[in-house]
């Protein structure tokens, strides 16, 4: 690969403010890289709305990401997009190396003693055909609690706490008891990445002794092997990071401030 291409930026896109939870962990694995964000805010949330709404919204904003920056690789960081759109992107970019996000279900099943798993996730994530082909997987070895969590993600993305915490309280509570005895859940996979915004909070509801898993820090590692076989890694510098948001800007800068970093540049999308 050429030394342009290498030092071309890698795009990462979400429904909204979730996707900062992948991009901090591709930070701190690629400190050399250069990123641009795009949090489609403006059309959020992505979980409820249908495949139809989350496949339009995937194009556009992959089509801008390759015209404006020529990005060198992809990272869908959002769950509901990878289970709906991954595959149109894929075929439709076939020259462009994109990295997906899908809730951490083996991982969990490796953690699990009780071989009882939750998994909270937005509803077109929990019902698509990706999803159920990667649960299919693992059935034999555990039994898993699938819990919708309508709203969550907005809730998040508005920055709403008491609706945040009345949700995340309902969803704990509809899926049972966790804990480390027999029947108990002792594992939660945050299968949005909205959530680990609310994994405080979530961690307090389900116990101590519960796991919580998350896909920021494997999604990372996988995208460093994927840049480093396409000998496309940038090796030095200072890397570099542009915001955007199809929504509010300032709602933007705020998560990135609490999340990521103070000060960081935002622009409309
Ligand atoms: N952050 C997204 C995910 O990982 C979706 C949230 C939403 O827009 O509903 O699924």
């Amino acid at each position: 690969m050429t030394n342009s291409l290498r030092a071309a930026p890698i795009g990462v896109f979400d429904s909204g403010v979730g996707g900062l939870s992948v991009l901090r962990a591709l930070r701190a694995e690629l400190p050399h890289e250069a990123f641009v964000y795009v949090a489609d805010s403006g059309f959020a949330p992505y979980g409820e709305r249908g495949d139809a709404h989350v496949v339009e919204r995937s194009r556009i904003v992959v089509r801008g990401l390759r015209e404006r920056y020529g990005i060198k690789l992809l990272v869908v960081a959002c769950n509901t997009a990878t289970a709906a759109a991954i595959h149109l992107l894929r075929a439709e970019n076939a020259d462009l190396p994109i990295v997906g996000v899908e809730p951490a279900i083996k991982p969990a099943v490796a953690n699990s003693r009780t071989r009882r798993i939750g998994v909270m996730a937005t509803r077109g994530t929990l019902n698509s055909a990706k999803f159920k082909l990667l649960l299919d997987t693992q059935r034999a070895d555990a039994d898993f609690v699938l819990q919708p969590c309508d709203g969550l993600a907005h809730a998040i993305e508005r920055g709403d706490a008491p609706e945040i915490e009345a949700l995340s309280r309902d969803y704990t509570l509809a899926m049972g008891r966790f804990g480390s005895e027999m029947g108990d859940i002792d594992t939660l996979v945050l299968g949005c990445t909205h959530y680990p915004f609310a994994g405080d909070l979530l961690q307090q509801l389900a116990g101590a002794q519960t796991r919580l898993v998350e896909t920021g820090v494997p999604v990372a590692q996988h995208t460093r092997r994927l840049l480093a076989a396409a000998d496309a890694l940038q090796s030095d510098g200072q890397g570099g990071l542009l915001l955007h948001t199809s929504g509010n800007v300032a709602a933007l800068r705020d998560a990135a401030d609490r999340w990521l970093a103070p000060g960081l540049a935002v622009s409309s999308f």
